[in-house]
Formats: C-alpha cells, structure tokens, sequence
C-alpha cells in the first residue's frame, strides 16, 4: 500500500539490515557514499537535492549539516527525518521544527559498543600509549626501565562523567570492575540510575577539580558548546585526563592544545574532533598525551546494524502514522 511512497537514505553504505526493513514497504533511494570529509561534499548534495523531491521521509546517515536548501528541495510531503545515530547536532532542529517535520534518532542501542571506547580512550591516555607506541615504532623501549613512561591507575581514580545518560551510565558499569573508588556526574538533573554505581550528583565546578578522569558524554548544544575551555581547564587537577566520545565542539581545541602541551592537565583520549577529519599536520596531533580516535564509538557490525534497524523502523511507524520508538521530536 505504501510502496508510492519514497524514502532517502543519505549514504548508499548504510546497513543492509535497516534498507531490507525500508524495502519491505517503501519504495527506497539510495544516495551515493556520504563520509566525513568535505571531499566530493558538493557533488554528495547535489545528488540529494535530485533525489529528494517526493520523498515522505529522509534517513540521515552522515555528520554533515542538513541544509535548509535541501528541506525546501524535499516538499511539504516530507514527514520525519530519521538520523542514524543518537546526536542529532547536524540535523538543523530549527528548521525540522518550523516545517513540522518529525525527528527520530537511535540512542541506546549504541550505549555499550561506545562505551567500550570510552574505556579504551581512558586506558590509552592514561598509560600513554602513543608515546609508548612510538617507542615501538623506533626500536627503543624506555618502558621497559622499572620507573620509565609509568601512567595512571583506573583503580582507585574519581571518575567524573558529563551527562550521565545511556552512554555515561553504560562506561560506569563497565569501569566498575576496574575498581574505580568514586563516580560524581553533573548534568541538569539527578538520575534515578546513579544508585547503582553511588554516583553523587555534583555542580559541575566540583566534578572538574575532584575527578581523575573527566568523561564528556554530552550532546552537543549552545550550552555544552566549548565546555571545556581556558576557565574549565584551570578548575581541573594536573593529573586530570580528558575523554571525549561525544562531539569535537565540546571542547575548545585551541585551550586543550595549551592545557596539555604545558602539562596542565595530564592527557587527553578523543573519540571526536572539529573537523573530522583532523588534519593530519593539525597542533594536537604533535602532543605526546593526545590519543586521537576516527570517531568510531558506535562502529562495530552489531551495533551499526541495531542503529539502521532502529532507524528504518521508524520510519516505518512515521509513515503508517504510529508513535516513533525514538523521537526527539515526534
Ligand atoms: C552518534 O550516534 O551520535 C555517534 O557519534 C555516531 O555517529
């Protein structure tokens, strides 16, 4: 009954998990591989704005901002805008909401897999594996003397998480058999769920120069934007160490450069950056406590087939006029 109806999904590399599901009742386009960068981005959009006309609802599956010049191409048919992933920072909220257009996102489901990476950004940074990393590189392991390239210990570290939602309480589960002593959060409210891990919900002044480890699992809004800044960074301990797995403007890049190369704070472990990609001459990538990660939080095969899923499904109820199962805006 539906198949006159036409969907987009933005990057002809989403899963075929969640395009099998849009198949069963749409009739789906597919644009060509939507990355990063800004290479081939003008062609990338160009090949959206041709496609998009009649189409009831569009699968976003890219960092790029959803321009206003796209939404205008779409027409008034265009019913939600599913995004692939739980930010949704590039999917230009204002105008979806002027035009009354549904917003859907998948948070949850990819929880655990970024998580893992917040562990491991913690472990990297902690015990210094590009330094150590390099010694293997050049043949020379100073690591190997008994006080040599020594790091920090998980055990018996404050643990400080921004933004205690499914992906900073999925890292405290697993930090808690590295036996960290305390967890502090901030955020705008008490979570009922801190209980489990005797989370205390602190100001954020507080967490900033009580934590060992400072993990920002923020979204990216006009307030969190650049949270960590000159002023943040000066609140922190010297042996503090900086995760981010949630977006690159979190963080004030030209302040963390200074904070780490003086050694004001001890290290810092990203899964994100602005720009992604990094350049690769950028300053940060000169630090020896700077670990720098592609932005893969939530890219593992099970995760991004649970993440397409949940976004062909709502599209599916979108467009059979149900509630969504993970609206942002319904
Ligand atoms: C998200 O879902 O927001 C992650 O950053 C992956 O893109």
């Amino acid at each position: 009954m539906t198949k006159n109806l036409k969907v987009l999904v933005s990057s002809n590399d989403f899963a075929d998990s969640g395009i099998k599901i849009l198949e069963e009742h749409f009739t789906v386009l597919k644009s060509r591989y939507f990355g990063f960068g800004e290479e081939g981005l003008n062609e990338n959009m160009q090949e959206l704005m041709n496609l998009i006309p009649g189409c009831s609802a569009l699968v976003w599956v890219s960092h790029h901002q959803i321009t206003k010049e796209l939404l205008d191409k779409a027409g008034p048919q265009l019913t939600l805008v599913s995004t692939a992933s739980a930010g949704y920072n590039n999917c230009n909220v204002p105008e979806l909401k002027a035009r009354g257009i549904k917003l859907s996102n998948t948070p949850n489901v990819l929880s655990a897999a970024v998580a893992e990476i917040a562990v491991s950004l913690m472990i990297a940074a902690a015990r210094r594996f590009p330094e150590n990393l390099d010694q293997v590189k050049r043949g020379v392991w100073d690591g190997i003397g008994f006080q040599n390239v020594l790091g920090q210990d998980l055990r018996g570290s404050t643990v400080g998480i921004v933004g205690f939602g499914g992906i900073g309480q999925a890292t405290a589960k697993r930090l808690v058999g590295f036996e960290v002593a305390k967890f502090l959060y901030s955020g705008h409210r008490e979570k009922p769920e801190a209980k489990e891990f005797n989370a205390e919900f602190v100001p954020q002044d507080t967490l900033l120069n009580q934590s060992d480890f400072i993990l920002l699992a923020a979204p990216l809004t006009d307030e969190t934007k650049h949270m960590i800044n000159k002023t943040t960074l000066a609140q922190m301990k010297n042996n503090a160490i900086i995760v981010n797995v949630g977006r690159g403007d979190l963080v004030n890049q030209d302040d963390l450069y200074e904070a780490l190369k003086n050694k004001q704070i001890y290290a810092a472990g990203l899964d994100v950056s602005t720009p992604e990609p990094l350049p690769k001459d950028h300053k940060l990538l000169t630090l020896p406590n700077l670990f720098l990660l592609p932005h893969i939080g939530s890219a593992t095969v099970r995760t991004r087939n649970d993440m397409a899923e949940l976004a062909a499904r709502n599209v599916v109820n979108a467009l059979y006029g149900k509630p969504l199962i993970t609206p942002v805006f319904p």
